[in-house]
């Protein structure tokens, strides 16, 4: 049986470069052969780098969630704003119980938090106290553990979320509906209602790659997925073996970074380019200073990776108010900022008509100022903008 074997300690990995691009220093990948012909699709990878995912059982089915789910629920909203800054994503769920129509005044709901090497933790109820409480805290420190990621992780019950959420995009829903009990069917078909569980989960960011599914507990995500993928996607979960289809359907795994996803994906499909690929990590090594004002006026002078996005010097930097959901792929909006005229117009360009598109979905957009950080690239001409007097603005959480 091929294995492939990643470590996935977080902080305790250190990628060195051997040759002409960047390897790990340890637990090095067999190469696998992945047999001919697996149409590999046009998928953007990787993700953005997650260290974990908080999963929120909601009482109320996808059919009556808001397009965004943080504005009518609180204790969602301060999830995602309490763990974002400590890497871990939060999401809502729909595992079948409950049949609200309306967010109770007084949030509780059971929780999850899954690892990549399959750690979790369950919470009873989270409520607003609890998402702050040690406890929970102290249960965010978890280093994943090496794990050995084509074996399925054997003996763990397997969970397969698909994204439903159709008033976000109605692909979603068209799409991921019709999979969710192509899914069940199959599951029960095999008998194996105990050991798969299939789940609805909120927006996932890749609406125009829907149908879209994150795979528990692997963290990986799957998209562009129809019905008629149910038979197989049931397989992989099972056993990821080197073989499958639907490695081609892969969009990457949360949990790791971007380089350790790059790394895995050409293993997975030799045709990747690392030195290409590491001729761009090189790029970017270079830094210069920008200058960035929270919504509340607080002044935030960072380091930033020439090449980088702003989305990306976000996330490197904690500041606040830059989610990108969708991992920097146009698809919802969540990494919007200001690039204000002055004290001259900022030079980074015009917006393309696609990301004009996604800016209609931006909350507080502002004409001639409003820009998606992950459209916007850092450059040295970006830099001296900031220098003399430029600040780049972040909208309200
Ligand atoms: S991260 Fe989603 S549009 Fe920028």
């Amino acid at each position: 049986m091929l294995l492939l074997t990643l470590s996935r300690s977080i902080g305790r990995q250190s990628i060195s470069k051997i040759g002409q691009y960047a390897r790990f220093t340890h637990s090095q990948p067999k190469r696998i052969t992945v047999p001919d012909p697996i149409e590999w699709l046009p998928l953007p990878r990787p993700l953005v780098y997650r260290k974990a995912i908080m999963l929120l059982s909601l009482p109320i089915p996808p059919s009556s969630w808001p397009s965004h789910l943080e504005m009518a629920s609180p204790l969602l909203a301060t999830a995602s704003a309490n763990l974002k800054s400590k890497g871990i994503a939060v999401n809502a769920i729909y595992d079948g119980i409950g049949n609200e129509t309306k967010f109770a005044n007084e949030e509780q709901y059971k929780a999850r938090i899954f690892w990549p090497d399959g750690h979790s933790k369950s919470y009873d109820s989270l409520n607003m106290e609890s998402i702050s409480s040690e406890n929970l805290l102290n249960d965010l420190e978890y280093i994943p553990k090496d794990v050995n990621i084509m074996d399925g992780n054997q003996g763990v019950t397997k969970e397969i979320l698909v994204c439903t959420h159709g008033s976000r995009d109605c692909r979603c829903s068209d799409r991921g509906g019709p999979l969710v009990d192509a899914l069940r069917e199959e599951a029960e078909r095999r008998g194996l209602g105990n050991q798969v569980k299939i789940t609805e989960i909120a927006h996932v960011g890749g609406h125009k790659y829907a149908a879209n599914a994150i795979l528990l507990p692997s963290l990986d995500m799957l998209s562009n997925l129809t019905l008629e993928h149910a038979p197989s996607i049931i397989s992989h979960i099972l056993s990821p073996k080197a073989n499958s289809q639907m490695w081609a359907h892969w969009r990457g795994r949360f949990g790791l970074t971007e380089t350790q996803q790059v790394e895995l994906w050409s293993e997975i499909n030799p045709e990747n380019n690392l030195r290409k690929i590491q001729k761009e990590v090189e790029a970017k090594e270079e830094k210069v200073k920008l200058r960035f004002k929270t919504f509340e006026s607080e002044e935030k002078i960072v380091q930033a990776k020439l090449g980088n996005n702003l989305l990306e010097v976000g996330k490197e930097n904690d500041l606040p108010s830059l989610e990108g959901v969708c991992g920097g792929n146009l698809e919802c909006a969540t990494c919007h900022l200001y690039l204000p005229p002055k004290p001259t117009p900022s030079p980074t360009g015009e917006a393309s008509d696609e990301e004009f598109d996604m800016l209609g979905y931006a909350l507080g957009y502002k004409d001639g100022e409003s820009r998606l950080g992950c459209q916007v690239k850092v450059t040295k001409e970006l830099s001296e903008w900031c220098k003399s007097g430029g600040v780049i603005g972040l909208p309200r959480f």
